[in-house]
């Protein structure tokens, strides 16, 4: 993660209860000193980083944060907030299973801003969409969206701030569904639910 941690915290708060079905084994960053990486301390969850420029090249990197995530095991990596495009290694060995949260209505607006494009653009509604990680930039098969009107008054924050509310809700609530009921890929139709 890069941000300031409110979807991880949202996650760390569901899985405080055991009814939920899924915890979280580990924290990765980007960069130190962030409020996500204390909001895991906080809950009792080990931490790492893996900066980009400690790598001699960002293969380099992305082969060591597969790694770093690679030693705890995870059945599902979720990438929220983590403002870094993961490369062909860590792909090899997470993809299928690395969630990625946007905030925006996939496929309109991917990219580092996606409230702020679709202010700009003048969309009545927008949102956000969980997805699974794939090699392109936010189009990854679609895992759940929700939507969001946007308003006269809005700003970039304004608006943000009312898509990350629902944005929280819609992962906890899909995680906590893949890790009690699996979940199927058909083309590009994601399901919950075992086949
Ligand atoms: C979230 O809105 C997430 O969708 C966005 O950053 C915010 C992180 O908030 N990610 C992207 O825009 C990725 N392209 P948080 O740090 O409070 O969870």
């Amino acid at each position: 993660m890069s941000g300031s941690g409110t979807n991880l915290q949202a996650l760390l708060d569901a899985c405080a209860s055991p009814d939920f079905g899924a915890e979280v084994v580990a924290v990765g960053a980007d960069r130190d000193a962030i409020q996500g990486l204390t909001r895991a301390s906080d809950a009792g969850i080990e931490t790492f980083v893996r900066k980009v420029k400690d790598f001699g090249s960002r293969e380099e990197w992305d082969a060591a944060l597969a790694e770093s995530v690679a030693a705890y095991e995870p059945d599902l990596v979720v990438s929220a907030g983590f403002m870094k495009l993961v490369g062909e290694t860590f792909l090899d060995r997470f993809g299928g299973k690395t969630l990625n949260t946007h905030p925006a209505l996939l496929p309109s607006f991917p990219g580092m801003h996606g409230a702020r494009d679709a202010l700009d653009y003048g969309v009545k509604v927008t949102g956000a969409t969980l997805f699974i990680v794939d090699a392109g930039v936010d189009t990854g098969m679609i895992v759940d969206q929700v939507s969001v009107p946007v308003e006269d008054d809005d700003t970039e924050e304004t608006l943000h701030e009312r898509i990350k509310v629902v944005e929280r809700s819609m992962l906890v609530e899909s995680v906590g569904r893949i890790a009690r009921e699996g979940y199927t890929v058909d083309g590009r139709r994601v399901r919950f639910g075992r086949a």
